[in-house]
């Protein structure tokens, strides 16, 4: 059987960077406290980390936008998990996340997702799972996109082992975006340490997964037709996002990405603290939504 990594429950949600795409919605509020239909986007990526059993997280901000991240989410022991914080002064690139996090993973094996990454479907929590419990190196997902072009993209030979990858290439060889969530080993560390920066001035997470990908240590797990991976980079997005998890919840009554659902049902948080929650949000329909999760029990 393949050496896998130490089991780590540690991860990173980076939600720096200054959104100027999407301005003026973002000139005094970071894109990752933005609505997307009834939560702030922050919950979708948090969300992931914690179906993949990872709760203990840093929440990497602007400088100026940590207390708003705080009064949200606090230090996370309402959801049964640990949140810290820290600032990113300039948004210099993805990698940066490690050599800010460095204290914080200690000698740990660490998950990264990026803020504005929203996944949801079938079979993820599985996928996400075993990528946490058998990663050995780095472990990243790829997923099919009409416009490869706007992300990292992974090329695979016919045994489907990624052969080369590239950051936003003019001329994709293949269709295959790299998502923004990657697993890594604590080598990552000092790997981001000593990358240079790429010609648009910003180290690279791709050049961290070739340093892997060339020492044979990268796995590249598809994500298929049945997983919705959006990023909500653009207003667009962020508006055909909001549809989409408005149409899931009207039909199904089930929320995506309801933090305090899956902290009670991953068991980190009891009945009482699930109510007093609920009771938190006033008379918000998410509020309703988590008390009525009791009777529902589904
Ligand atoms: C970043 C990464 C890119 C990845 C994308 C996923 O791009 O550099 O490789 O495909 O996230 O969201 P950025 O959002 O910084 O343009």
């Amino acid at each position: 059987m393949a050496k896998v990594d130490k089991v780590s429950r540690k991860g990173i949600v980076l939600a720096g960077g200054s959104g100027t795409r999407l301005h003026p919605l973002t000139v005094s509020v970071s894109k990752q406290l933005l609505p997307v239909y009834d939560k702030p986007m922050i919950y979708y990526p948090l969300s992931n980390l914690m179906l993949a059993g990872i709760d203990e997280i840093l929440i990497i901000t602007a400088p100026d936008q940590q207390d708003l991240f705080r009064n949200l989410l606090g230090d996370g022991s309402q959801y049964g998990i640990h949140l810290d914080y820290a600032v990113q002064e300039n948004p210099d690139g993805v990698p940066q996340a490690f050599v800010i996090g460095a204290d914080f993973i200690g000698d740990d094996p660490v998950t990264l997702i990026l803020g504005d990454n929203i996944f949801y479907g079938q079979g993820l929590v599985q996928q996400l799972r075993r990528a946490v419990t058998s990663n050995h190196g780095a472990t990243i997902f790829a997923y099919v996109v009409t416009d490869p072009e706007r992300y990292g993209v992974v090329t695979f030979d016919d045994e489907g082992t990624p052969i080369a990858i590239a950051e936003k290439p003019r001329r994709p060889r293949s269709d295959y975006a790299v998502t923004g969530m990657y697993f890594f080993d604590n080598d990552v560390v000092e790997i981001a340490r000593n990358l240079t920066p790429s010609k648009r001035g910003e180290t690279e997470i791709i050049d961290v997964i070739r340093s892997y990908m060339k020492r044979g240590d990268l796995s590249v797990e598809r994500m298929g037709r049945g997983i919705a991976w959006l990023d909500v980079g653009t207003h667009d997005a962020l508006a055909e996002a909001a549809a989409y998890i408005q149409a899931v919840d009207h039909r199904q009554g089930f929320k995506i990405a309801c933090i305090e659902e899956i902290a009670w049902r991953q068991q980190w948080i009891s009945d009482e603290q699930l109510l007093c929650l609920s009771e938190n949000y006033g008379n918000s329909p998410y509020g309703a939504y988590l008390a009525g999760l009791m009777e529902s029990r589904l």
